[in-house]
């Protein structure tokens, strides 16, 4: 039983008044749509527990759709860091670097500062500029369109498979024209595209294969991690992948030539890390360095990689027994069984649009899915030439499956989908 804490000053009334006034208003303010991305949740979810027991209330727990997980091995790594007192692209990063070579079976892994800047170094190691133009799926985050925009080359965007939300091969096939030079398909939710076709297809074209694995570090078709399937790779290690370095992002290849050009383009154009002084700049280059700080953190959240990998499998299993048997909501596939991994669990929903509120006034977390790209106000193009990503994406949602839910929350929001299905 909570107790409220007296407020001196005030008679029983009166507190008690001023108690649920604070409650309420510090209830409202933690469902406020506008507070949705998953960093200040756990910020909220500590707000709101501070007032409840001011209040004598029990609020109940708001269940994250993501965030991140960060222990004491990160802090110490990142403590000795900062004792070395070399927090730049340095040794540590290197390590990390090494340390995703392994676990990815490629040659070589390019510390860089975010997916974005992965993916725009991919594009012009691969020799990517203006009046180019590099293929891209309508259903993605923004990043890889505004990759291939600050690389000056022209996004052309395809339609999606409603299956899987990835990349349609005949779309992308149907777009090339001799002005293509790259394709850049998206691993959504972990979920492979259908790389078999696009890398036949990319492959008798002579048009460059970026994946854009930002959501795929660590999944798997036939025993090869998706990124090392194109020429080059691009990974994310922002706050809501399966590791964070709060921002940071790698390119991967196995090819030297390619390995030796991002290098240099993440570096000033310098091919060794230099000095910053009298050294050699034999191309132009740009500073997207990860550094040692980062890295710690990194190599610190590699420590509990399997933990990891294993909450996510359980999570997407949890679902897919959840929500059996119902048809109105489809969890999308996921080939754990073929190695993929399933990072974040999106289902398919016909009244998504109020599902979402419906979930969060039961403090629900969940994550609507991004608008298709033909949409937004900087690439708009005519809703007809992506009919399945113009119908499927309004009707998909990510549920929560973060590091702190646990299969009893996942029960918690099935009961409540159920319900909502019924209402
Ligand atoms: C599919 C996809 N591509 C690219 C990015 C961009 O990654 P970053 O935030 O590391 O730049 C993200 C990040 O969320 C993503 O989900």
């Amino acid at each position: 039983m909570l107790r409220p804490r007296p407020i001196i000053g005030l008679d029983a009334e009166r507190a008690t008044q001023e108690r649920e006034r604070i409650f309420y208003g510090a209830r409202l303010e933690n469902d406020d749509p506008r507070f949705t991305s998953a960093a200040p949740l756990a910020y909220k979810n500590r707000h709101l527990q501070a007032v409840s027991e001011f209040a004598g209330i029990r609020a109940l727990k708001t269940i994250p759709w993501w965030e991140p997980e960060i222990g004491e091995t990160e802090r110490d790594l990142v403590v000795q860091v900062l004792a070395s007192n070399f927090v730049n692209d340095g040794d540590v990063t290197t390590r990390f670097e090494r340390r995703v070579v392994e676990l990815l079976g490629c040659r070589y892994a390019v510390g860089v500062t975010n997916c974005t800047s992965a993916i725009f170094l991919a594009l012009v190691a691969a020799g990517v500029g203006p009046g180019d133009e590099v293929i891209v799926p309508d259903a993605t985050f923004i990043a890889t369109a505004n990759a291939v925009s600050m690389a000056g080359a022209k996004a052309v965007l395809v339609d999606i498979e409603p299956e899987t939300l990835t990349m349609s091969p005949a779309a992308f096939a149907d777009a090339i024209t001799p002005r293509t030079k790259a394709v850049v398909p998206v691993h959504v939710s972990g979920r492979g595209a259908d790389l078999d076709a696009i890398m036949a297809i990319a492959t008798a074209n002579g048009v460059t294969v970026v994946e854009d694995a930002a959501e795929a570090f660590r999944s798997r078709r036939n025993g090869r991690a998706f990124g090392t399937f194109g020429a080059m790779g691009c990974l994310s290690f922002s706050p809501m992948k399966l590791i964070t370095t709060g921002q940071g992002g790698m390119v991967i290849t196995d090819d030297d030539a390619l390995h030796l050009r991002l290098r240099q383009l993440k570096d000033q154009g310098r091919s060794i890390r230099g000095t910053g002084g009298d050294d050699p700049h034999p191309i132009v280059g740009y500073n997207f360095k990860l550094t040692n700080l980062q890295a710690a953190l990194g190599l610190g959240q590699l420590e509990t990689l399997d933990r990891r990998m294993d909450h996510v499998r359980r999570m997407y299993a949890a679902y897919k027994g959840g929500l059996e048997g119902l048809n109105a909501v489809r969890v999308l596939p996921c080939d754990t069984e073929g190695g993929a991994l399933p990072l974040w669990v999106d289902v398919i929903v016909e009244r998504c649009a109020e599902l979402v509120p419906f979930l969060r006034e039961r403090g629900i977390d969940c994550r609507p899915f991004w608008h298709p790209i033909h949409t937004q106000p900087c690439y708009r193009l005519p809703d007809e030439r992506f009919p399945v990503a113009t119908e499927m994406l309004p009707k998909a949602v990510w549920l929560p499956s973060a590091f702190s839910v646990s299969e009893a929350d996942v029960a918690r929001v099935c009961k409540s989908i159920r319900e909502f299905l019924a209402g």
